[in-house]
């Protein structure tokens, strides 16, 4: 199928002109033999992007906080996240297969545990039976709750409740370079207030794959032996890598723009009635419950994109997503702000 507009998420963007000439002039060695010039460029400056000691490059973000599980934890352990977090919904229980975890999930709110919440997971897992809790998952910015950021203030409470209950904290900042920018913060505002971080560099950054966990040298020592234990050494990584020093130098202050245009987009479906959480736009996501229209939620990801516009499920029966990326213009949004309302006119429950 083709789509017209594409809204379903900012994984689908296409390496721009500008990247695939930074791909083509990469300088490259085996990364296994950790001699790749070009990664090891990456890995040092996403280390100091991320406030943090160390970095490693790793194909995926779902390898790299499988990985960061695994740091922090010994089998039998528990993995406390918010309920609705990438690392509990969407890693194929992978806690649980890699690193041997019980997870307990917590409601939070806005995708964001509550200190108290931390502390009562932490103590009651400890008192109902024999069993561990030894690490915090953290989202910024958070998926399924609609792209929403880690005020700074709450974060450190979070993480000073989970220290205390001797856990570890790993923050799975795959967006964390949207929340930075939402937040006006540098990145490693952030990502130094917690023990471990993933970076996404397939998502808001447009690269073609990759990402960073980055954490203290001695952790980092262990996760890279980890990464050949899930089949993530690679050997000319470089091209790869090229692409996200290329990434890191110009398109992280656009990120600014897709928020302006998620926004715009919400305002302005806002404005003629359909159902969005207006609220909840903090970064580049704009949710519709389509609870509040009168077809379900598959359906209503049919009309839309039968008209030309394609937005994505969210977790839950009722909640479509639309999400601003690199890949899509100002004409893009004007043409989604008319499309959309008018083939959802018809729905509209009154
Ligand atoms: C919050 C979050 N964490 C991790 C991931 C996993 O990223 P990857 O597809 O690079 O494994 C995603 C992907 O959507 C995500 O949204």
């Amino acid at each position: 199928m083709r789509y017209v507009i594409d809204l379903r998420s900012d994984t689908v963007t296409r390496p721009t002109p500008g990247m695939r000439a930074a791909i083509a002039a990469a300088v490259v060695g085996d990364e296994q033999m950790r001699e790749d010039p070009t990664v090891n460029e990456l890995q040092e400056r996403a280390a100091l992007l991320l406030g943090q000691e160390r970095a490693l490059f790793l194909p995926t973000a779902t390898m790299a906080n499988q990985i960061a599980l695994k740091l922090h934890s010994r089998p039998g352990d528990v993995l406390i996240a918010q309920e609705h977090s990438h690392i509990v919904i969407y890693e194929f229980g992978g806690a649980a297969v890699h690193a041997g975890l019980l997870t307990v999930g917590l409601p939070g709110v806005a995708g964001r545990p509550t200190a108290a919440q931390v502390a009562s997971a932490a103590a009651s897992a400890q008192d109902v039976v024999d069993q561990q809790p030894a690490v915090l998952v953290l989202e910024n910015t958070h998926n399924v709750a609609g792209g929403r950021v880690w005020p700074l203030d709450e974060l450190d409470a979070v993480v000073a409740a989970a220290r205390a209950g001797g856990l570890g904290v790993h923050l799975d900042g795959a967006r964390l370079m949207n929340a930075a920018v939402a937040l006006g913060v540098p990145a490693a505002a952030i990502g130094s207030r917690v023990d471990t971080v993933t970076l996404c560099l397939s998502k808001g950054l447009g690269c073609p794959l990759g990402a960073i966990l980055a954490g203290p040298a001695d952790l980092m020592e262990v996760a890279w032996r980890q990464k050949f234990l899930f089949g993530g050494a690679m050997r000319q990584a470089g091209i790869i890598a090229a692409a996200a020093l290329y990434a890191l130098d110009t398109h992280v202050d656009r990120l600014a723009v897709d928020h302006a245009r998620a926004r715009r987009l919400a305002e302005g479906w806002h404005a003629v009635g359909l159902p969005v959480e207006i609220d909840r736009v903090e970064t580049n996501f704009v949710q519709i419950d389509t609870s509040l229209l009168a077809l379900s939620r598959d359906d209503a990801l049919d009309v839309l994109s039968e008209a030309g516009v394609a937005l994505s499920p969210t977790y839950g029966h009722t909640h479509i997503r639309a999400v601003t990326h690199l890949d899509l213009d100002d004409a893009d949004i004007d043409r989604a702000l008319e499309i959309a309302p008018e083939a959802l006119r018809a729905h509209l429950q009154v």
